[in-house]
């Protein structure tokens, strides 16, 4: 498994899952994907609420494709929004990423220009609390 080599396309099913994105409140639109364990890609959008604090990130969405094809572990990210700055996957998004990835899982990040920048879960989150504390 060598994650860069889906560099491309995670970034594109990041891409393509934005333009589903249900964001009538912020108008923030948030596409992101993760490679699970198979070199499958699973992607999700960000779903807002009337209810605002109901609303949920698009990394989670796209965990929860994963799990739900029965992929068990995510080897890359990546999160494709529109900002003037690189869009990185919010505080607790990374810890429901550590869930499932480890400290060297890459995090690219995209808007629909063609920038992008890389990051690792681990660099987001540092030292960060995971399932084996809890089962060591
Ligand atoms: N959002 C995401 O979906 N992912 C991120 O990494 C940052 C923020 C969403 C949440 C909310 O629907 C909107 O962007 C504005 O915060």
């Amino acid at each position: 498994m060598k994650p860069d080599e889906h560099r491309d396309a995670l970034i594109a099913a990041a891409r393509a899952a934005r333009a589903m994105a249900h964001a009538p409140y912020s108008r923030f639109a948030v596409g992101a994907a993760v490679l699970d364990e198979q070199g499958r890609m699973h992607a999700g959008c960000n779903i807002e609420n009337a209810a605002y604090p109901q609303g949920w990130c698009a990394e989670a969405s796209a965990l929860s494709a994963m799990v739900m094809a029965g992929g068990t572990r995510a080897m890359a990210v990546a999160v494709c929004a529109v900002a003037p700055q690189p869009v990185t996957p919010c505080g607790g998004c990374r810890q429901k990423l550590r869930e499932f990835a480890a400290d060297d899982c890459p995090v690219w990040v995209a808007d629909l220009e063609g920038h992008r920048a890389t990051f690792t879960l681990g660099g987001l989150l540092p030292h960060s609390f995971g399932p084996e504390h809890l089962n060591p």
